[in-house]
């Protein structure tokens, strides 16, 4: 049995890391276990940037989006000597195990750490992209999609009132899940994602039969690895006789109060991890599998490339 854990954020920051980190704590705590707050993710392990931390040092968090603890992407962690530096200052502390909340390049990191220095560690996924391997869920994405939502909802009044042709790009890094669910659920005519091949001329021709029919509108989600709106809307405007505009929503998707969904699944996560690297596991990853908690193995997750549900493609064409 572990007697002393830390815990970071890492990579880009997603709604629901501040929940699942207070669930790693509080957890621990409860344990009698000692438990540390790493700064700034792994700049804060090289920068010595801890602290030991208390039950209310997780206080009036569980509602706000960003991560309380600060985190970034670190250059210097990706050479072997910046992780020897992290792990002796994690050994000088007497941590003896460490929890990382964080997308794919985070928990390749984390992998690349246990595989050199034998320390336990247990990866949990917070990323708003939702394309970590093992796991249908990651923190944040839940969140992320409703603004998405809110976005469409919006684009539709303006682009019914001018029958024009709006498209929205949106996030997902190299994956298209936030396209495809925020699309569907936000009724959009097109969806294109990098999973699945798109053709815009017949596209077009398709948008100007709509058109003919007395169609107002057509709103087109684009995930940011499939395509930029830029591009895709001047190539519209161009091929069509219909009125288009572009937007792209940024960082707006990495914000906000976290969902309801995105609160309990990050601290379920962070109460299954605390549990599991006091008790002395080490090397997985805790996801979501058909709704239940499930366990990874954290090298399979950051080797494995996640797919896209075919499914997903499928309602989405039947929706159109
Ligand atoms: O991984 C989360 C994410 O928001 C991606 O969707 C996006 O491609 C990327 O991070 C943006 O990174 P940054 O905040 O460093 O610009």
């Amino acid at each position: 049995m572990l007697k002393s854990i830390a815990v970071m954020t890492s990579g880009g920051d997603s709604p629901g890391m501040n929940a699942c980190a207070r669930a790693v704590v509080r957890t621990a705590l409860y344990e009698g276990v000692e438990v540390w707050g790493i700064n700034n993710g792994y700049h804060g392990l090289l920068d010595e940037d801890m602290y030991q931390m208390e039950r209310k040092d997780v206080g009036d968090i569980i509602q706000r989006g960003g991560t309380f603890l600060g985190t970034a992407r670190c250059k210097r962690w990706e050479k072997p000597e910046g992780r020897m530096l992290g792990y002796k200052n994690l050994v000088d502390r007497g941590i003896q195990g460490l929890v990382v909340i964080g997308g794919d390049g985070s928990l390749r990191g984390a992998s690349l750490l246990s595989k050199e220095t034998g320390l336990p560690i247990v990866g949990l996924p917070g990323t708003i992209d939702n394309d970590v391997w093992g796991t249908d869920y990651t923190i944040g994405c839940d969140t992320a999609a409703n603004t998405i939502i809110d976005a469409i909802n919006k684009l539709r009044d303006t682009a019914s009132a001018h029958r024009r042709c709006i498209v929205l790009e949106v996030m997902g890094h190299r994956c298209g899940w936030l396209a495809m669910t925020a699309g569907i659920a936000g009724g959009a005519e097109y969806i294109l994602v990098p999973e699945e091949e798109y053709d815009l001329e017949s596209m077009c021709k398709d948008m100007e039969e709509a058109y003919k029919k007395g169609k107002r509108y057509i709103l087109v989600v684009v995930a940011e690895g499939a395509g930029s709106a830029k591009d895709i809307g001047t190539y519209i405007a161009e091929h069509t006789n219909i009125d288009t505009r572009y937007s792209v929503l940024g960082h707006i998707q990495r914000g906000g109060s976290p969902t309801v969904i995105d609160r309990v699944k990050a601290s379920q996560l962070g109460e299954q991890a605390a549990l599991a690297i006091i008790s002395g596991l080490s090397d997985v990853v805790f996801g979501f599998n058909k709704g239940h908690v499930v366990s990874i193995n954290l090298h399979d997750a950051v080797n494995n490339k996640k797919k896209l549900d075919p499914e997903y493609a499928h309602l989405a064409r039947v929706l159109f």
